[in-house]
């Protein structure tokens, strides 16, 4: 394919069919603030697969589903046999989410196949577009279980008992999903496609501070999660004397006030959070019987997570007193450095573009973490507004989306062609 080709493609990116997608996406959980709740394996999540099919399909593409429910848009190539180029993200969203984290990814690769279709335009490699299942873990904790269930990082079977906040089975959620798109043809877990490229908003304020279009994504930091559940013993608040109690939620500040002191990092690179947290009995005069709580723990550099993710129990156990503690890791990403091939040509094709571009690292994870051992991987950011995300006030401008779309495209096509 040409250069000339290549940049009518680019040029086919239409910024309104773009945005008026994006706000369509955006009504399917619509909450307050502009943000969107829509939870992976529900029937919003179903509604926004079915839209995203019905304009996939209208591009020329053909969905399949695998058994972890990640959804793949096929867009046949001139060598249909050769191995795909793929790019994608994720359609879930956080509890109190934006419209841009996940589906702009999801959009990018949908304009790509529609720019495509528009202009006509053959590429040698199959084109193929996926919506990874259940990226956030908001619903069902840890995050990324499509992507890793397909990498083979971790089997899909092994999610199943995980339940959400109403105690619902994760392998329940799951059936009843794959029992609604019965419909859509089964393909099998796994491929080794030519190259991975995943368009996302930065959550960051980087990009927007340096006033550049174009964030081409070096690597991704390691995370590690874990849940704890501090058992203590339910007593009366009134009457039962301090040095009596095996009180939970005393167990849970004392953990939390050590791995503060863990955690302390003088560069604020370290990034440890308890985002999570239920009480047991959860009454005002009740000393708390069990408290369960999430951390989530990241770092750039493996030793450095290795060994502080290492001392997170050893650390629980010897802070608390007269309750116990369960440590069980639900999460491992590792730092993941991104293929040098794929941020040349991403570096490339938005130089030639006129585009603004810096290179940085990415501070969340992101399903391109467990597509990495694959294939060559690489990631595209745009600017998010003053870097707020997990947010419903997270924002990037309708011309934003369009240039990280179009270096989308001429990555992709490059790719196609290699
Ligand atoms: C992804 O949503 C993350 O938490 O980094
Ligand atoms: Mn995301
Ligand atoms: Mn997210």
């Amino acid at each position: 394919m040409d250069e000339a080709e290549i940049a009518a493609a680019m040029a086919a990116v239409d910024q309104e069919r773009q945005w008026s997608r994006l706000e369509a996406f955006g009504r399917l959980g619509a909450i307050a603030g502009n943000g969107v709740n829509r939870a992976c394996l529900t029937p919003l999540d179903r509604e926004a697969r079915r839209l995203l099919i019905r304009w996939a399909e209208e591009a020329g593409a053909v969905a399949s589903i695998d058994k972890a429910n990640n959804l793949w848009l096929r867009r046949p190539g001139q060598n249909d046999t050769l191995a795909p180029v793929l790019t994608g993200s994720h359609m879930d969203t956080q509890p109190a989410g934006g419209r841009f984290d996940g589906m702009y990814g999801v959009l990018a690769g949908l304009e790509l196949l529609s720019a495509l279709a528009d202009t006509k335009t053959v590429t040698q490699r199959p084109i193929e577009v996926v919506a990874w299942t259940n990226e956030e873990g908001s619903r069902f904790a840890p995050g990324c279980m499509g992507s890793m269930a397909w990498s083979g990082a971790r089997a899909i079977e092994s999610f199943a008992a995980i339940t959400d906040h109403n105690g619902i089975r994760f392998d329940d959620a799951l059936a009843e999903q794959m029992a609604a798109e019965s419909d859509l043809p089964l393909r099998p877990l796994g491929y080794v496609p030519h190259a991975y490229v995943e368009a996302h908003i930065e959550q960051g304020p980087l990009l927007e501070a340096e006033g550049v279009e174009i964030g081409i994504v070096t690597g991704i930091q390691g995370s590690r999660w874990f849940n704890v559940i501090i058992k203590g013993e339910s007593a009366h608040a009134g009457t039962t004397p301090l040095a009596l109690r095996r009180d939970a939620m005393q167990g849970m500040v004392q953990a939390v006030t050590a791995l503060n002191r863990l955690t302390e990092d003088p560069d604020d690179v370290l990034r440890f959070t308890v985002g999570r947290v239920s009480v047991l009995p959860n009454s005002s005069n009740s000393v708390a019987s069990e408290v369960r709580f999430s951390i989530d723990l990241r770092h750039p550099d493996a030793a450095v997570l290795t060994a502080r993710g290492d001392a997170v129990r050893p650390t629980i156990l010897s802070a608390i007193r007269h309750v116990e503690a369960e440590v069980e890791e639900s999460f491992t990403a590792a730092p993941a450095a991104f293929a040098t091939d794929v941020i040349s040509t991403i570096e490339t094709v938005a130089e030639s573009a006129g585009f603004s571009h810096l290179r940085l690292a990415s501070g969340a994870f992101h399903d391109a973490q467990f597509v990495v051992p694959i294939c060559p991987t690489g990631m595209i950011f745009i600017p998010s507004h003053k870097g707020i995300s997990h947010n419903p006030a997270e924002y990037s401008s309708p011309e934003q989306l369009t240039a990280g779309t179009r270096v989308l495209v001429g990555t992709m096509l490059r790719l196609s062609s290699s």
